[in-house]
């Protein structure tokens, strides 16, 4: 075990996921030390974020957005100081259609700076949320913007500049489900918390006090934070009682750093039918798929009565176990363990349809000859040494950052002319998978390693897994808001590589 020397003592239970018990076993370790009563495995009844469907003013629906400090219970009698939005942890699910026009209005009642960004909205730079976007305490910024897209699973969240990690961890993030005609004439489940279900899939480490920790040391600034406890919408140990037999569960990995490799525990398939930008062009069945921090996952799950299913995470056999020269990294990636996420109950669930359509919607696609051009960017990492110790040497790598470059808000790096196709090529030489987000636009995925993309990924997306020792080809079209003075952001979406510099800016011209 290559990764033994990192493993020793106290480190194990404070990186590795509580196994079997899972959050139950953090539970019971916090509630032991303090005396108190202990909950069950998947105890705890699932929480579902509130809709906020907006208020209809003359210009379009207003939703009110006010970000402010609170305290959470999440684990049984023990308080902890959150962020949210319209409530003490994470935020109401945005609901709105392709086509209307929306106001979003965000107030800032914490004693600090934030943003929220749409992640995976087509808008333009200047309400995008992104780091140049900053709400000072005490004000109120607004983004207006008409829904151009596909009903699709976006979300938003803090993009402080080297503070998403940590403002995203306390609970800078929510759901932003948009609806379309299409997607109302297919028979899929589609009533929010009933049959049609969000789970946003969150690690975190809590400190004796029952504060979170993000007291970040060297190790998850390289490998990303890794927590101990699985929160499901900030629920610890959850199970969800399913009303009909046929659930559609909508899936956001909205933790730092955690890649999920998901399954069920009776082996029957995942019936993917959705990806970050919308639905699939038609289901895709597959044992198990993995899902980067941002990316989103739709599937259809089929309960008989009296079964409970759990929804799992496996170990992740693309990003462990490898050794880079002179380093000790895969294994300390922490994508290895096993572990439930959810428990999914059926009792007595009305009958539904379980007819599946064989396509569900046509994807819009650019192939390579229409590109303009193609782009490169390479993923940096300063390597990591013996101790875990940043190896500043030339050769073993420099700073965190993208083409040889940190982040800088003051220089643009990329120029993108409006209406053109373009093929980014992202290139990962380090010993870890990085998921590469882009802002502003939903891509498709041209090939890995020139190979054609995984069933599931074949839809619109607006991050992608990049594995170590490989290159993948995305492509969109620019086709809108052009604007040389603000630009948008892509970056890794490991909340801590993004925050020491994996991220980089383009405009579009
Ligand atoms: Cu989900 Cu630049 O963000
Ligand atoms: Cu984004
Ligand atoms: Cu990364």
């Amino acid at each position: 075990m290559p990764s033994s020397t990192f493993r020793s003592g106290h480190m194990v239970s404070r990186r590795g996921i509580l196994l079997g018990a899972t959050a139950a076993g953090a539970a019971l370790l916090m509630a032991s030390r303090r005396g108190l009563a202990a909950a069950g495995r998947f105890a705890n009844p699932l929480k579902v974020p509130a809709l906020l469907e907006g208020t209809s003013g003359a210009d379009g629906k207003v939703y009110e957005l006010n970000v402010a400090s609170g305290k959470s219970e999440f684990l049984s009698g023990i308080s902890t100081p959150t962020l949210g939005i319209n409530g003490a942890y994470l935020g109401p699910t945005i609901r709105c259609r392709e086509g209307d026009r929306v106001t979003l209005r965000v107030r800032n009642n914490l004693t600090e700076p934030t943003t929220l960004h749409w992640h995976g909205l087509r808008l333009p730079a200047a309400s995008d949320g992104g780091p140049h976007q900053v709400v000072e305490p005490g004000t109120v910024w607004e983004a207006s913007f008409a829904i151009r897209q596909k009903a699709s699973l976006c979300w938003y969240h803090s993009h402080l500049m080297e503070q998403t990690g940590e403002q995203v961890l306390r609970g800078l993030a929510g759901l932003f489900l948009i609806e379309d005609e299409s997607g109302k004439s297919l028979p899929l489940p589609a009533e929010y918390g009933v049959d049609d279900i969000p789970l946003v899939i969150q690690d975190r480490r809590f400190n004796d006090d029952g504060s979170f920790d993000y007291d970040l040391g060297m190790h998850d600034v390289m490998m990303g934070y890794k927590g101990n406890v699985i929160l499901v919408n900030g629920t610890v140990n959850p199970h969800v009682v399913l009303r009909r037999q046929r659930t559609r569960l909508r899936i956001l990995n909205g933790s730092n750093s955690r890649i999920y490799t998901l399954g069920l525990d009776d082996g029957a398939d995942l019936v993917v039918i959705g990806s970050d930008g919308g639905l699939l062009e038609r289901p895709a069945r597959l044992r198990r798929v993995r899902l980067g921090p941002g990316e989103r996952i739709e599937l259809l799950v089929d309960m008989p009565s009296d079964r409970s299913v759990r929804l799992m995470s496996y170990p992740d056999r693309v990003a462990t176990g490898r050794m880079g020269p002179g380093m000790m990294m895969g294994g300390m990636a922490g994508n290895a363990e096993r572990f439930p996420i959810i428990e999914l109950r059926a009792q007595k669930p009305e009958t539904a349809d379980l007819s599946l359509p064989e396509r569900l919607i046509q994807v819009p696609g650019w192939t390579a000859a229409q590109a303009a051009r193609t782009r490169s960017f390479s993923l940096d990492m300063p390597m990591m040494g013996m101790g875990g110790m940043m190896m500043g040497a030339a050769g073993m790598g420099g700073a965190m950052g993208i083409n040889g470059r940190a982040m800088d808000m003051d220089r643009v790096d990329e120029r993108v002319s409006l209406g053109s196709v373009e093929i980014w090529q992202i290139r990962n030489t380090t010993p870890l998978a990085h998921p590469f987000h882009i802002h502003g636009v939903q891509f498709r995925t041209l090939d890995r390693n020139g190979r054609p993309p995984l069933p599931h990924e074949g839809g619109l997306k607006d991050t992608v897994l990049v594995d170590p020792d490989s290159t993948v080809r995305v492509i969109t079209e620019f086709s809108d808001f052009a604007d040389p003075r603000r630009p948008y952001m892509y970056h890794c979406h490991i909340l801590e590589h993004e925050d020491a510099g994996m991220m980089g800016q383009f405009v579009v011209v």
